[in-house]
């Protein structure tokens, strides 16, 4: 028994476990409920009286041995620290962490209001559900507008006081809540999201977004309107950027316009995002009808205004190429991230 402690011994002297798994082959070995030591415990019942007494002790200080050398290892790879070199390849690369990154849609609303606010127009908000007058009466729109059925606006409950309750279709709602707080003159831009009962494809959503203008004081003429849109785009899509205007209608606005961009892509030459007409629309516009400011409580005598509205993803796409309206709502972190450099 003596040689096979001695031998035992040795062994574990030399035992340098390179892994967590060695560690526990060893332990197995020598400290398992089947184990040497368990074999060895067995064996000393065994001797004689007269041997036992040196035995014993040799055997407990072999224990002892066995279960401090470990122990010790134990804690070293619970600590993450082995002590082996191989373990620790200092020459590998960090494990990088990915950042988050705006959406793109939240980066050119933010582009927008900046050139805006170079020209003093303040930002206002107002809310996504909204009251029959403020999205559809106050704008003069016709008790039979089409805009006003259900097929295009997401009804949500009938009220005797306030008319009908629905998801705003346009941020012009908030031009009506402006005025009627407050005293001219406004220049105010209004970026919100905006819902319309729409089949959701490649080029339509049920809900997008919209930033409204409205500038509102004595002798304000569509003049001011062209040139404050025409310095929009310049610092928008770059100088040299053509505009623009196309006779329009809009129930809100008279004289109303549309106005094109010289194509972002082809530079006017034709190309299939232009359909080869070398313009891409980007808003609507004109002169607040005086119906409209009556209705807010401003003397249409007194005050004349501009207002415009443009959609968010429209610029977006034309800024980006992006050709489907879903990406911006689905979430697809291969899509958003390609947008992280632009962290402002
Ligand atoms: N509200 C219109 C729309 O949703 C956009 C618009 C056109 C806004 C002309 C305006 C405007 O303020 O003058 O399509």
């Amino acid at each position: 028994m003596q040689t096979k402690i001695n031998q035992y011994t040795e062994e574990i002297n030399a035992f340098e476990p390179k892994s967590a798994e060695e560690l526990e082959s060893f332990r197995i070995r020598f400290l398992g409920t089947k184990g040497l030591l368990k074999d060895l415990f067995d064996e000393f019942k065994t001797v004689s009286p007269e041997e036992k007494r040196g035995l014993g002790k040799v055997l407990n200080e072999f224990k002892k041995l066995a279960e401090e050398k470990h122990q010790s290892f134990k804690e070293q790879f619970e600590s993450g620290n082995s002590g082996q070199a191989s373990d620790l390849d200092l020459s590998l690369p960090g494990e990088g962490f990915t950042i988050g990154g705006r959406h793109p849609l939240s980066l050119v609303r933010k582009e927008i209001v900046e050139i805006f606010k170079k020209l003093g127009f303040t930002v206002a908000e107002g809310p996504e559900i909204e009251d029959d007058w403020h999205n559809f009466s106050a704008l003069n729109f016709p008790e039979e507008h089409p805009a006003r059925d259900m097929q295009d606006t997401f009804f949500v409950k009938k009220d005797a006081e306030n008319g009908d309750i629905a998801l705003r279709t346009h941020t012009s709602s908030v031009q009506v809540r402006m005025m009627e707080n407050g005293k001219p003159p406004f220049r105010a831009i209004m970026p919100g999201r905006v819902y319309r009962n729409e089949a959701i494809s490649a080029r339509a959503h049920c809900f997008f977004h919209q930033v409204e203008g409205l500038y509102v004081d004595e002798n304000v003429s569509f003049a001011d309107l062209k040139q404050t849109l025409f310095y929009f785009v310049q610092e928008m899509f770059g100088e040299g950027t053509k505009v623009r205007f196309r006779p329009s209608y809009f129930p809100f606005t008279e004289p109303s316009a549309e106005m094109d961009i010289s194509c972002t892509i082809c530079k006017g030459d034709g190309c299939p995002l232009c359909k080869y007409s070398g313009w891409v629309e980007i808003l609507g516009c004109g002169m607040v009808d005086p119906n409209v400011l009556e209705n807010c409580g401003i003397d249409s005598k007194k005050y004349t205004g501009y207002a415009f509205g443009m959609g968010i993803e429209r610029i977006t796409n034309l800024k980006y190429q992006i050709k489907d309206l879903r990406l911006f709502s689905e979430n697809d972190v291969r899509f958003l991230k390609q947008f992280q450099s632009e962290i402002i």
